[in-house]
């Protein structure tokens, strides 16, 4: 068993906030993704959960224990560096039942525990080499199979998939996801990509400057991003931001910006009209429309990605993407026409970034748009 609760963290280095106030309750095997820009404090906050770094302020508990005080050693956690460090003058096999000799355990103990771990890994034939003399996707494996040998309650990594090139990524994103149900183990992984990020984690936790911006599953945090920040930031090519006005027409609202003017899914009753918003469109979600279209752009630029293309176009003052299965068949220059179903539009608070999330519950029915989580501020 190991429920990670983190409970307002926050630590500062001098002057610098690298973690405010964050608190997350991790479920035992739940696969947690720590997920932001360089420098939002991502590390920081995992170092802390390890031990390697003490909290300004909060607490840190797995399962019923507090540990915010406790040393590295005794948490019961395995870390995973980026670096891997591994020991180059240790065999595969002596690197990997480390842990196990640092603490003594009896040799044939050790010994069929590292076999056990390197059968799981796929690293059995390698225990004698060195490692200088493995691929960069086998020494993450050893770093992994030194994590395990313990059979720790919780695994801590840090950007473990980052030196490693485009197509290992990919296999060992699917490796690790393997191996966490087959472990069962509490995984806190920590990632500034977004792939990583949508594909492996059971959570997202999205932070932004050292605070949570939004914690849910991948589909949640894409399909109902709680701000422009995490609107913008999951999503490649990033979700098109537009300013625009709501307006009432024909019985509908509309949001209108120069060469925009899209239906929105709510009713008109009660809506402030002619209020700011910012208008959020998914690349992907936009498609061409030559006859009746509620988005008119010119085309700056088509970038083929091979299945799709590109469509950069300006609409008005603003820079749009469109994301099209290829050929669609436009050049630069020309004029394009798109749409957009309604569902398909996210609203946003031109200030504050939130979104706005359409509520028809007040007691006399009427409807109004709110800030979806009101009485929470970035
Ligand atoms: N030991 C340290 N001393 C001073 N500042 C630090 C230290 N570690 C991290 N920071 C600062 O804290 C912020 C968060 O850093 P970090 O947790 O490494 O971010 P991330 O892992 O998300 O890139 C950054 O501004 C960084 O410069
Ligand atoms: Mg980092």
């Amino acid at each position: 068993m190991a429920r990670l609760r983190i409970e307002a963290v926050s630590k500062r280095f001098g002057r610098t906030e690298a973690v405010r106030g964050v608190s997350l309750d991790i479920a035992d095997g739940e696969f947690m993704v720590l997920l932001g820009p360089s420098g939002c404090g991502k590390s920081t906050l995992l170092r802390m959960v390890a031990g390697l770094e003490e909290p300004s302020e909060g607490r840190i508990a797995l399962d019923d224990t507090d540990i915010t005080h406790t040393g590295p050693q005794q948490r019961n956690l395995a870390m995973v560096f980026q670096s891997y460090a591994l020991y180059p003058h240790l065999t595969v096999s002596r690197n990997i039942g480390f842990p196990l000799r640092a603490r003594r355990s009896p040799r044939e103990r050790t010994a069929a525990r590292v076999a056990e771990v390197a059968a799981i890994l796929g690293l059995t034939e390698l225990l004698d080499r060195k490692p200088a003399a493995l691929s960069g996707g086998q020494r993450q494996r050893v770093a992994l199979a030194r994590a395990m040998v313990r059979d720790p309650g919780a695994f801590l990594m840090d950007e473990p998939l980052s030196n490693l090139d485009a197509k290992l990524r990919s296999t060992t994103r699917a490796e690790l996801v393997a191996l966490h149900q087959r472990l069962g183990a509490t995984f806190l992984y920590v990632t500034h990509d977004q792939v990583e990020a949508m594909t492996m984690a059971d959570r997202i936790a999205l932070l932004d400057r050292g605070r949570v911006e939004q914690v849910g599953t991948p589909a949640e945090l894409y399909d109902r991003p709680r701000s422009t920040f995490v609107a913008g930031f999951l999503g490649s090519p990033p979700m098109n931001l537009i300013p625009a006005t709501v307006i009432a027409r024909d019985g509908g609202l509309r949001a209108v910006a120069a060469g925009i003017d899209v239906e929105l899914p709510f009713p008109v009753s009660e809506f402030d009209q002619d209020v700011q918003i910012v208008a959020g469109m998914r690349p992907e979600r936009l498609r061409p429309e030559p006859d009746a279209p509620d988005i008119r752009g010119r085309v700056t630029r088509v970038e083929n990605l091979g299945g799709d293309e590109l469509i950069h176009f300006t609409a008005g003052a603003h820079t749009l993407c469109a994301r099209i299965r290829r050929p669609a068949g436009v050049a630069a220059g020309d004029h394009i026409g798109l749409r957009i179903a309604p569902a398909d539009i996210h609203l946003f608070h031109p200030d504050s970034g939130l979104r706005l999330a359409w509520r028809s519950t007040r007691p006399d029915g009427a409807a109004a748009a709110v800030v979806a989580g009101s009485g929470t501020t970035r």
